[in-house]
């Protein structure tokens, strides 16, 4: 498969960069390196280095290569600052991938793979953590 991926200049991202390059797949990565570290990206991967809501570049990347799938890695994640700064969260989060998903849409990609958030199950009690609650 030929993949977009955003976000493959992060934690999440970057791992899953190396499962695509180990499955034999092609990638390009869009990453605007906000939070990311370059160094996770190997030399022979294209980094678009730009923002996600950026539909003119973006969209010419589309336009010149055919993806089969856009996997979306790239927002922010500290919980504590989005609920310091909520709007700083609601325009990269949902605003900027909503316009992704718009570019993307317009030039005929159409499946998307979304990693939406960490904070969805709470804090999950493991064996170790009831061993210590119980004693
Ligand atoms: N870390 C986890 O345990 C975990 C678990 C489940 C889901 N997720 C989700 O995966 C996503 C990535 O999390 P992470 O831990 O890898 O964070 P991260 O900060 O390590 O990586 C995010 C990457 O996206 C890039 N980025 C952010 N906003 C961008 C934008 N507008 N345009 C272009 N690039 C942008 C950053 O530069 C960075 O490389 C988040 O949506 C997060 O909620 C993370």
């Amino acid at each position: 498969m030929k993949i977009l991926l955003t976000g493959g200049a992060g934690y999440i991202g970057s791992h899953v960069l190396l499962s695509i390059l180990e499955q034999g797949h092609k990638v390009v990565v869009i990453d605007d390196l906000s939070t990311g570290n370059k160094n996770l990206i190997p030399e022979k991967i294209e980094l678009i280095n730009c923002n996600i809501n950026n539909e003119e570049k973006i969209g010419k990347v589309l336009q010149q290569q055919k993806f089969d799938i856009l996997l979306h890695f790239a927002g922010f994640i500290k919980v504590e600052e989005s609920v310091q700064n909520p709007k700083k969260y609601f325009i990269n989060n949902t605003e900027n991938a909503i316009k992704l998903f718009e570019t993307c849409y317009k030039h005929d990609l159409k499946n998307i793979i979304f990693s939406s958030t960490a904070a969805a199950y709470g804090n999950p009690i493991n064996n170790a953590s009831r061993k210590e609650n119980s004693e």
